[in-house]
């Protein structure tokens, strides 16, 4: 990294990345590697620069969620842990619609800041640290439906089949998992061309317009790469305080299209599950539903 001091190894950043922190002239610049740490990082500066992004992501989340609630009604669902919550967006959205909801996730940044978002919106709702796999330890309690927006993404096989029986032992008796899945037609020769589509959909450099507060200025960069697995967004934050300029970077892979269908039946059968079925999202995509 020329003349920049990391605090970790940068070789693996893409040069993209690079021109971009030498642009910058930025010498102190730290890499989180791991996905886990990664999300604690996004989740912390998408917190504090919320105020510039906040109010067009609910109007997404409102949109993301329209396919699922005619899913759950027709269900009779009542209660149901948001399992990948993050800032809890989707889990007081479910709030709103009368639901009893509580939210999980494995990031502690994100469950420490959920509950005050849900406050702001008059919600009182439990919110708790677990991943999926975690689930049965640190649950106290057992729901109609576990939902999650990111079980479809996780990255090895094994932690697939572990996360599976840790859902399956929060749900009550028939109760329900539902997440996205690739439609069962495609099989994993053709997730190659649903990587190069989303590819080709997605902007590939956005610069976020900066937020200050207390004399912290925050800009938030994503650049994107194109995987085997999926499309790799780097979050580039660049930190100014009092004349001192820094970057965190923290990258992960959204989204990872990695699994199949028929994967995914597999170690729901293998938790498990009795039933597994789907129901249509969209081209080449659908609900899983997978009962108890
Ligand atoms: C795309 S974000 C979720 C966004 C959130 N549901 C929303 O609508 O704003 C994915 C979340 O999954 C969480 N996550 C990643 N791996 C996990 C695991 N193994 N168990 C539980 N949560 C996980 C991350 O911490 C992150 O908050």
């Amino acid at each position: 990294m020329g003349e920049m001091s990391e605090s970790k190894e940068g070789s693996f950043l893409s040069e993209k990345v690079r021109n971009i922190i030498s642009s910058y002239g930025i010498r102190e610049v730290h890499v989180y590697r791991s996905e886990k740490e990664s999300w604690d990082i996004i989740w912390r500066w998408l917190w504090f620069t919320r105020k510039i992004w906040m109010a067009q992501y609910w109007k997404e989340t409102e949109k993301a969620l329209q396919p699922l609630f005619p899913i759950l009604h027709s269900l009779n669902v009542n209660s149901i842990l948001d399992s990948s919550c993050g800032l809890g967006f989707k889990t007081i959205m479910f709030a709103k619609r009368n639901y009893e909801v509580e939210g999980s996730d494995q990031s502690a940044v994100a469950i420490r800041y959920a509950p005050i978002l849900a406050e702001e919106q008059d919600f009182k709702i439990k919110f708790f640290r677990s991943r999926f796999d975690e689930l049965g330890r640190k649950c106290m309690r057992k729901y109609d439906c576990v939902y999650s927006d990111y079980f479809d993404e996780l990255e090895t096989y094994d932690n697939l089949k572990a996360s599976a029986k840790g859902v399956y032992s929060v749900l009550n008796e028939g109760g329900k998992f539902i997440f996205c899945s690739p439609s069962p037609k495609l099989k994993k020769a053709a997730l190659k061309e649903l990587i190069e589509k989303e590819w080709r959909r997605r902007k590939k450099f956005i610069i976020k317009q900066p937020f200050e507060m207390n004399r912290l200025r925050v800009t938030h960069i994503e650049t994107l790469d194109k995987t085997s697995e999926g499309i790799l967004e780097n979050h580039i934050f660049i930190i100014e305080k009092k004349g001192v300029i820094r970057a965190e970077i923290a990258s992960i892979m959204n989204p990872r299209i990695k699994w199949t269908f028929k994967d995914y039946v597999n170690v729901l059968e293998k938790a498990g599950f009795s039933k597994v079925e789907f129901i249509e999202r969209e081209k080449n995509e659908v609900f899983i539903i997978a009962m108890k």
